[in-house]
């Protein structure tokens, strides 16, 4: 590593473990402590992930830094302190609780700042640098390795919060995009370590059509894919903090959807199931996927099961769906 680099890596360590100590233990930071208290967050989270806050001063990060002898120009190139036009530094995250963003190796490498209320943007981020690239880090994965080795799965999130939902009921083998699209580089990187990875989006339209594009690149690199299904107004974290971990584990990972089974019931978006044409044009696109399904165990049970949603014949079924896999080789 560059000095430079090893230079941006101690700040960020040294800023971890102030807005840490300020959230947990100052008068500075109980806004912040206080505001994870009333999301549910107990002290043994708040340690374990190193949370904090940034306390709502403009040069506060920039003068601590100052004091330790780093340059300005190398905090604003980190990102860590942002430059006007009139050259003026302020904090990017002040006011901010803190998420350390921490690459395999349990470094810090960013930092994402909740706001404390409704102001734009919710999540602020660090800038892509060298070191963080948000399209190949999976929040949390330094922590979830071992979990998800043990138990050969992984349940994939969006985000921060429902890591720490999940973590703090016992569900460890979580790991988070951080809201972006799950890269190939982020699914190869899974597909290493899990043969089945459940993705648990937001029950939301944004949520499920980002479900849909990893569900396709994950099994496009080899895993199994499982789709959980939350309703529409809920996401992980506030799931598991109103009815628990143990009904998150048994009622939304367990009862996920196959990939084929999450498809179906995704595409129906597009279609007014209740016109004839559309609904052929939908059990056409459904047959084009069950081809490409190599098992023929697998192929019949679908096909079954939309000869008897849409009352066809199985015969007709199987003679449009080995057009499709002679097509597809
Ligand atoms: P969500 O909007 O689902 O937020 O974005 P959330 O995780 O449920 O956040 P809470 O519970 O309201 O605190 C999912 C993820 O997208 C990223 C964050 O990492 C967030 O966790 N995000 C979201 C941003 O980077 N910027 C934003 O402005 C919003
Ligand atoms: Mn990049
Ligand atoms: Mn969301
Ligand atoms: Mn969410
Ligand atoms: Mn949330």
């Amino acid at each position: 590593l560059s000095q430079e680099t090893q230079d941006i890596l101690s700040a960020h360590e040294w800023l971890t473990k102030l807005y840490h100590h300020l959230l947990r233990f100052t008068k500075d930071g109980k806004e912040g402590y206080s505001y994870l208290k009333n999301r549910g967050v107990n002290d043994e989270a708040i340690d374990e992930f190193q949370l904090g806050f940034a306390p709502n001063v403009k040069n506060f990060t920039a003068e601590f830094l100052h004091k330790k002898g780093y340059h300005q120009q190398l905090l604003v190139k980190a990102g860590l302190i942002t430059q006007q036009d009139d050259n003026q530094v302020s904090d990017r995250f002040r006011g901010r609780v803190i998420f350390p963003i921490r690459n395999h190796l349990g470094k810090t490498v960013a930092f994402g700042g909740r706001a404390l209320g409704d102001q734009k943007p919710k999540y602020m981020n660090s800038p892509e640098s060298e070191l963080f690239h948000k399209g190949k880090i999976l929040y949390n994965f330094d922590l979830a390795k071992k979990h998800i080795r043990k138990k050969n799965a992984a349940i994939l999130f969006e985000g921060q919060m429902d890591i720490i939902a999940a973590y703090q009921a016992g569900i460890k083998n979580v790991i988070a995009t951080l809201g972006t699209a799950l890269t190939e580089y982020q699914a190869k990187l899974l597909n290493r370590y899990v043969d089945t990875v459940v993705i648990c989006y937001d029950g939301d339209r944004a949520g499920l059509d980002a479900a849909y594009k990893a569900a396709v690149l994950l099994r496009d690199v080899g895993c199994e894919v499982k789709i959980a299904h939350l309703q529409h107004n809920m996401d992980p974290d506030n799931f598991i903090e109103k009815y628990g971990g143990e009904k998150f584990e048994n009622e939304v990972i367990k009862a996920s959807d196959t990939f084929i089974s999450f498809y179906m019931r995704y595409l129906m978006k597009d279609y007014n199931m209740n016109n004839e044409g559309d609904r052929l044009h939908y059990i056409e696109e459904v047959l084009k996927q069950l081809a490409m399904i190599d098992s023929s165990i697998e192929r019949e049970y679908y096909l079954k099961e939309l000869s008897n949603e849409y009352n066809i014949s199985m015969d007709t079924l199987s003679n449009e769906i080995s057009g499709y896999r002679e097509k597809f080789g």
